[in-house]
């Protein structure tokens, strides 16, 4: 059963939810999963979700994997996305798309051509983010300036502030025209394929799940705005019309000026 939370807006302008613990912020993201598929299949008879990588989004898929919220769901008007993807094969134990194979996609009933995996295994990166966002401007609506619209995105934030693989100081934070790019991370001496802020931003609902003490200082750092504070990529998600909430639990708040210590 979830707790009620009431709904607060930080000094930066962002709506969030505080909960105990992560079992209830996964909860609060299942109900939201539920509603925006319910409400989207209404409204335009199908659902597009982007599901988010790391570990954090696992209690909400095994949550989507079972009773009640599985139930809830029309499997067969659902599009799955994915906001970013490791360089490695879809079996690698980095994967995002094999966390949320296990996690998620073997356990519901949906058709494998609903499924859309990001390539992380091609060497050439950047021509499989050429073909992703071809496949989001097929599949999905556009707005005028011709970027996809996913109807909800579930997004995380590391330590460093990043989100999906959009890290701090690297190229992909500044594109404005390409949908899906393949971003060099050299913190992590990596590639990453990530969505890009046009798409981010041009999301119906984005859904930002955070947990743990190990986020308190990044959360508080783009809730408060701080004199001289950078603008981490986190916070420079801003989709408009669409809405943003971020859901977190007491340890991912416990910087925030006011906090119970
Ligand atoms: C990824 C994610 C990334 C993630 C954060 C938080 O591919 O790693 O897309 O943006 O959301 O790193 O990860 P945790 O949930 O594991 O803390």
């Amino acid at each position: 059963m979830i707790v009620s939370a009431p709904l607060v807006t930080s000094r930066s302008g962002i709506e969030y939810r505080v909960y105990p613990d992560a079992g209830q912020v996964a909860l609060s993201a299942a109900e939201h999963w539920v509603l925006h598929a319910a409400r989207s299949q209404a409204a335009r008879g199908g659902f597009s979700v982007a599901l988010s990588g790391g570990a954090t989004p696992k209690k909400l898929h095994e949550l989507i994997a079972s009773a009640p919220y599985r139930d809830r769901v029309d499997w067969g008007h659902i599009e799955i996305f994915f906001g970013d993807e490791r360089a490695v094969p879809p079996d690698h134990p980095d994967s995002n798309y094999r966390m949320a194979r296990e996690t998620l996609l073997d356990r519901v009933p949906i058709l494998e051509e609903r499924v859309h995996r990001m390539q992380g295994e091609p060497a050439d990166l950047a021509a499989e983010a050429r073909r992703y966002s071809r496949l989001l401007e097929e599949r999905l609506e556009r707005t005028g300036e011709g970027v996809p619209i996913l109807d909800l995105v579930f997004l995380g934030m590391g330590g460093d502030g990043h989100t999906a693989s959009l890290f701090p100081g690297t190229a992909a934070l500044s594109e404005r025209r390409e949908h899906v790019v393949a971003n060099d991370v050299p913190q992590l001496s990596t590639r990453r394929l990530t969505l890009t802020f046009p798409v981010l931003n041009a999301a119906r609902s984005v859904v930002f799940l955070v947990t743990g003490e190990g986020k308190a200082e990044r959360v508080a750092e783009i809730f408060e705005v701080r004199p001289g504070a950078p603008a981490f990529p986190a916070g420079r998600v801003r989709p408009n019309p669409g809405e943003l909430l971020w859901l977190l639990d007491a340890a991912a708040c416990s910087r925030l000026s006011g906090a119970r210590p």
